[in-house]
């Protein structure tokens, strides 16, 4: 694999993040991760995919209620991490690959179910992603991409704190951007749902990051504008504010 400037950079902020990020009780909080399997419509002999599955989080989810569930991420450091939870959990029906999401490694229409959570906004052409998703899906089955989707007018504010709290971050989609991307891959909408993900900054920022996207959330709090659109606040425990999530599954 030719690996690009950008790949790079996500091999390099997820081999550092791989543990604290499998750790975070948040990436597997009960009701996103209902809301998501419920968008998956699973049945007992499916065949999943999941794309850039980080530490295994949602895979390991779905192998409880599929035949066989498949995960391919990037960053080696989350795969290992991914085995790890596979192991603790006792599951038998997971593989892995270490690859890239816009060169599956699989056969057309190998799989019922393509999924994957959380990676759009670290890729500079999601769109090819996709298209990956939807040549690896059998015709009939189901496309399941959940991610965080500023609002329009939000969108260049949001990048910007995500960009300065993990240099990874391309841009984050609208819901309507991610809608769009999904019609003109020719696919038709199944499921539209969000959900919103309250989070802590300091667990999910590098220390070096922390007197920047302090101040900048800060500003954000005191201007009572919620420019960034997390709907921001700060407590005794720091900082915390909702991540906007959508799911959208499309028919193949
Ligand atoms: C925020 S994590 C999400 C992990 C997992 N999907 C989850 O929801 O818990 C983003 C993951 O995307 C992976 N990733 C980013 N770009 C990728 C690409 N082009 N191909 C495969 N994986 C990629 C990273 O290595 C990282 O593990």
């Amino acid at each position: 694999m030719n690996a690009t400037a950008h790949d790079r950079r996500i091999v390099d902020q997820f081999t550092r993040w791989a543990k604290p990020f499998a750790d975070l009780p948040l990436h597997a909080e009960a009701e996103a991760m209902e809301r998501t399997l419920a968008a998956c419509a699973l049945t007992a002999d499916a065949d999943v995919l999941d794309v850039a599955c980080g530490p295994g989080i949602l895979a390991c989810a779905m192998a409880g209620q599929a035949r066989h569930v498949t995960g391919i991420d990037l960053t080696p450091a989350m795969i290992q991490q991914a085995e790890a939870r596979q192991a603790r959990e006792g599951r038998s029906n997971l593989e892995w690959h270490v690859g890239d999401a816009t060169a599956l490694p699989f056969a057309d229409g190998a799989f019922d179910r393509v999924t994957t959570r959380y990676s759009f906004h670290h890729m500079p052409d999601p769109a090819a992603a996709l298209a990956e998703m939807v040549r690896v899906c059998r015709p009939g089955g189901l496309i399941v991409v959940i991610d965080a989707t500023p609002a329009p007018d939000k969108q260049a504010a949001y990048d910007m704190m995500e960009t300065l709290r993990d240099p990874s971050h391309t841009s984050a989609l609208t819901l309507d951007q991610l809608r769009a991307i999904g019609r003109e891959a020719g696919l038709r909408e199944a499921v539209i749902d969000d959900y919103r993900l309250a989070a802590r900054l300091a667990p999910l920022a590098d220390a070096q990051d922390m007197a920047a996207l302090n101040a900048l959330f800060d500003g954000d709090i005191a201007g009572g504008q919620d420019r960034i659109g997390v709907g921001a606040w700060r407590d005794a425990d720091g900082i915390g504010f909702h991540f906007p999530v959508s799911i959208v599954a499309w028919d193949r």
